[in-house]
């Protein structure tokens, strides 16, 4: 089963080779994160690619000194809306209606409801709950990744204070999520690359009620 095989073939890789990811597949994989599903489907984060070498430096400083973030390909940072106010929420009706030809009337109560589900949340709940939608389109991309066989490793190891200053993420209402280094696995110098999955058996991971 091919889906299966790129599941068992991935694994968060540690050392990468100097070897750059096609225009092509890079485009892929950033249409998969733009495609991921959101809740309500407001799409609360940007994703930033890490081209600069400097920056690429100071990020892996700011990420524990982790080489992939200067060894790999390509290197994205998934930044989360701090907060969601009404110039936003009408920036995405306004999205829906000239996509879909609609009268903004007819999405006036689908409007209200997004004010009224920001309007309950706090600031923390809002950056949590932007901040899982960053998850959601990390699993997309990593997934899609694979099934290119190009390698992946998804990071929350970093100092989100650090790199937020690093990509003044902090002006733009932004807060760094979660960071994907993409390429290609050095099977030679990483010793992961061999290992086997460690995953609980299904019999005590799933269960039927
Ligand atoms: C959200 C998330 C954050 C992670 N952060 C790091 C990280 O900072 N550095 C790293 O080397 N691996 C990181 N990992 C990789 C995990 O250690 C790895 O997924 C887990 O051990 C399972 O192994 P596998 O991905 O190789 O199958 C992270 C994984 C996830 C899902």
């Amino acid at each position: 089963m091919p889906i299966l095989e790129d599941l068992k073939w991935r694994y968060s890789t540690k050392k990468y080779l100097d070897k750059t990811i096609s225009d092509e597949n890079v485009f892929i994989i950033l249409e998969s994160i733009r495609l991921s599903a959101t809740s309500l489907g407001i799409q609360p984060f940007k994703v930033f690619i890490i081209e600069d070498k400097s920056v690429r430096e100071q990020l892996r400083i700011a990420s524990n000194n982790q080489s992939q973030i200067t060894q790999a390909s390509h290197v994205l940072v998934f930044a989360a809306w701090k907060h969601i106010d009404n110039n936003m929420i009408d920036a995405y009706i306004h999205l829906i209606a000239k996509t879909r030809n609609e009268e903004l009337v007819s999405l006036q109560s689908f409007k209200n409801m997004i004010v009224q589900f920001v309007k309950e949340k706090n600031p923390s709940e809002i950056l949590e709950w932007t901040s899982k939608q960053t998850y959601i389109a990390l699993g997309k991309a990593m997934f899609c990744a694979a099934s290119l066989k190009i390698d992946a490793t998804p990071m929350e190891g970093f100092n989100a204070t650090q790199v937020n200053t690093l990509l003044n993420f902090d002006i733009q209402g932004l807060h760094s999520s979660v960071i994907l280094a993409l390429g290609y696995r050095d099977a030679t110098n990483d010793k992961l690359s061999h290992k086997a999955k460690v995953r609980r058996p299904a019999s005590e991971f799933f269960e039927s009620i």
